[in-house]
């Protein structure tokens, strides 16, 4: 039996007495990418900081590659992490701190050898178009700039598990387009597995029916009827309820007059 990557089991979360997370589970197998939809304010976000440890649920459970993290401490969090990379919603970078640190941030943290961590960080910075930026600050960058060191940095340590919070948003088509190119490469190339956090429905499709090939073809799998893409599927959040799984075919034959009117 393969193992998920990823699980998430009865997740409950409330901030004071609001509740924002009402028993969600869904499982991540690997290169699978996860694409969480919903409106502002479903727990989109939430999910995402649960993950990390950022946050702590107030019941259900999450595994990392078969391991319960919900009862770990700080310390075996800071290991767990390693294994992640995330992109904040707010990019989040350092801002006295240059494009060579920001991305070399996590080397720092982890010893790693001073020639090893600038051949790393340029590395890094050439999968997403930013070498030539290593020197500047962030105040010098462009917002579509400021995202994708932030993914640079987030690519730094070779996570097995990236997640991505509305990576794209307040950014040009082109920009988003070349962050969603980078994404799929991630994803079926390096068979990264990821969650990727939106609601722009036009970059959760593009993730869902674009696809990076390295000659050995695409997996396909049956679904209700539908042959669709194996390694990418939707998850839609209501008020802390999730009220869809599946692939895009089967997202967009709903009926459910919410999602219908979502996907518009
Ligand atoms: N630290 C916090 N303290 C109190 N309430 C919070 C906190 N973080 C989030 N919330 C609340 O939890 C709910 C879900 O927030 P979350 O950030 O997960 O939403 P989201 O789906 O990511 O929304 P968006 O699309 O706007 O980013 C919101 O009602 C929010 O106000
Ligand atoms: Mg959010």
């Amino acid at each position: 039996m393969i193992e998920p990557i990823l699980e998430v089991k009865n997740l409950v979360k409330y901030y004071s007495d609001h509740p924002v997370l009402e028993g969600v589970s869904f499982r991540i197998f690997e290169g699978e990418t996860k694409i969480i939809i919903g409106a502002s304010g479903s727990g989109k976000s939430t999910i995402l900081k649960l993950i990390m440890g950022l946050e702590h649920p107030d019941d259900g459970q999450i595994f990392i590659e078969g391991q319960d993290i919900t009862a770990l401490n700080e310390s075996q969090m800071v290991r767990i992490r390693q294994k992640i990379g995330m992109v904040f919603q707010e990019s989040a970078l350092f801002d006295s701190m240059t494009v060579r640190e920001n991305v070399a941030f996590r080397l720092y943290e982890d010893g790693v050898v001073e020639e090893q961590i600038e051949q790393r960080v340029r590395e890094s910075l050439r999968f997403v178009g930013l070498e030539d930026a290593i020197d500047k600050m962030p105040s010098e960058l462009s917002g579509g700039m400021r995202r994708r060191v932030s993914l640079a940095r987030a690519l730094i340590s070779r996570p097995g598990i990236m997640l991505y919070d509305e990576p794209t948003a307040g950014l040009d088509p082109v920009t988003s387009k070349r962050i969603n190119e980078l994404i799929i490469a991630l994803r079926d190339l390096q068979n990264v597995t990821g969650i990727f956090v939106t609601h722009r429905m036009r970059d959760a499709f593009t993730l869902a029916s674009r696809y990076a090939t390295n000659g050995n073809g695409l997996q396909f799998h049956a679904e209700s009827g539908e042959l669709c893409i194996a390694n990418t599927r939707f998850l839609m959040l209501r008020d802390g309820k999730m009220i869809f799984e599946g692939p895009d075919e089967i997202l967009r034959q709903s009926d459910d007059p919410y999602i219908k009117k979502f996907l518009e």
